[in-house]
C-alpha cells in the first residue's frame, strides 16, 4: 500500500467505526487543554466521520468542562487505538461547537434514540452526586429536558499521525490536509 492508500484506508475505519460498536475506533479520546495549560483527556463515542471533509462528530453536554474549555481553545487531539487493525490514529486539529437551538444541534438529536437523549437529563457533569438520587429518575420532564443541554462537536483534522503495530518494525507516516481537507503532504516517519 502507497501513502495515499493509507490515508483512505485509515479514514474508511474511521467511517466503519462510527457506525460499528465493535469497531476499537467507535470509542476515542478527544484531548483538550484547559485554562491552566493542563492536558484534559476523555473518552468520547465517535458519531460520525467523513474522509472528503476530513471531519468527525462527537455529542456532548454543554454544561461539560470539555465544552467550556472548548470555547476558549478550539485546538484539540483525538486519539484512537484499533486492536483489530493494529492501528494507532492521532489527528490534530479544531472543533467547532454547535450548541442547543443550533440547526447541528437539532438535527442530531432528532436521531438520537431515547436511551441517550437520556443521557442529558441529569445534574451538570461533574457536579457532586448524592447517593440518594443514584438509581432515581433524574427529571419529571423525561427526555426532552436532555435537548436544552446537547451539543454536537465537529472536528476538523489538520494532521494525522497514523501508527501500524507490528510483531516487528512497526511503521508510522504523517498525513497534512488543507482547510478543505485535501491530503496537502505525507511522508513515512521513524517509529
Ligand atoms: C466509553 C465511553 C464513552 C463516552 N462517550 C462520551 C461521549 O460521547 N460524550 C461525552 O460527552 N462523554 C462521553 N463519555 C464520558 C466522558 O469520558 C467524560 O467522563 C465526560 O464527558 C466528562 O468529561 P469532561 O468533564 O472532561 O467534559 C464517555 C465515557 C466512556 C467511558
Amino acid at each position: 500500500m502507497n501513502l495515499a492508500d493509507i490515508d483512505a484506508s485509515a479514514w474508511a475505519e474511521l467511517e466503519m467505526a462510527a457506525g460499528n460498536p465493535l469497531s476499537g475506533f467507535r470509542y476515542v479520546n478527544l484531548c483538550t487543554v484547559d485554562a491552566e495549560a493542563r492536558a484534559q483527556a476523555r473518552m468520547v463515542v465517535l458519531r460520525s466521520a467523513d474522509r472528503t471533509t476530513r471531519s468527525l462528530e462527537f455529542h456532548t453536554d454543554t454544561r461539560s468542562q470539555k465544552w467550556l474549555e472548548l470555547s476558549a481553545n478550539p485546538e484539540v487531539t483525538v486519539l484512537g487505538f484499533c486492536p483489530q487493525a493494529r492501528l494507532q490514529l492521532r489527528l490534530q486539529g479544531r472543533v467547532e461547537r454547535h450548541g442547543p437551538g443550533s440547526e447541528h444541534a437539532d438535527a442530531a438529536w432528532q436521531n438520537l434514540p431515547s436511551r441517550t437523549r437520556m443521557t442529558y437529563v441529569g445534574g451538570p457533569p461533574g457536579d457532586e452526586r448524592g447517593f440518594e438520587a443514584i438509581g432515581e429518575l433524574p427529571e419529571p420532564l423525561g427526555e426532552v429536558g436532555g435537548k436544552p443541554r446537547f451539543g454536537v462537536l465537529s472536528f476538523r483534522a489538520r494532521t494525522m499521525d497514523w501508527f501500524e503495530l507490528r510483531q516487528q518494525d512497526n511503521r508510522r507516516a504523517l498525513f497534512v490536509y488543507d482547510e478543505t481537507g485535501a491530503l496537502s503532504s505525507c511522508r513515512w516517519i521513524d517509529p
